[in-house]
């Protein structure tokens, strides 16, 4: 997956959803909704509305993108296409394969971005420049 990856790769998982009166729950685990093990968890917050985040690819990392709260769009590049997928609801995943260029955009106030990553952090396994990107994924 790490080489020749596309944003086609990048697909949005619907969690289950444990469903009562006194409110839900979404549940995610590895090897049952999630095809990597979970080595890190972070999350975005206090992100001004309107705000952007991202900017960058990772070379061998996989992520699960969910908006605990709120919405945001997450722009997708793989140096050929692009897409952008909305998420707006704690029971949807987006999957995010190595070697796609992401951009976070259209925080809404107090959205979170509850973030399940395969690695630890790496400051090596980022590729921040765009034009290296390009060339990564020409490589690659
Ligand atoms: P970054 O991944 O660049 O966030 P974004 O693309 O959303 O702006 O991370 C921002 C800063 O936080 C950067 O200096 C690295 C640091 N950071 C860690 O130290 N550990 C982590 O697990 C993450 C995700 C970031």
């Amino acid at each position: 997956m790490r080489t020749r990856s596309t944003i086609y790769n990048c697909n949005v998982i619907e969690l289950a959803k444990i469903h009562n009166r006194a409110g839900n729950i979404t549940v995610v685990e590895e090897n049952i909704n999630l095809p990597f093990p979970i080595k890190r968890i972070y999350y975005l917050y206090d992100v001004p509305g309107g705000g952007e985040r991202g900017g960058h690819a990772h070379k061998g990392l996989q992520q699960l993108l969910i908006a605990a709260g709120g919405s945001f769009d997450v722009v997708l590049d793989d140096g050929i296409n692009k897409k952008v997928v909305g998420l707006n609801r704690p029971y949807f995943g987006l999957l995010i394969v190595p070697g796609i260029w992401r951009e976070l955009i259209n925080f809404s106030s107090g959205a979170i971005c509850l973030v399940l990553a395969s690695a630890k952090y790496d400051k090596s396994d980022y590729l921040r420049d765009y034009d290296e990107f390009r060339n990564y994924k020409i490589k690659n």
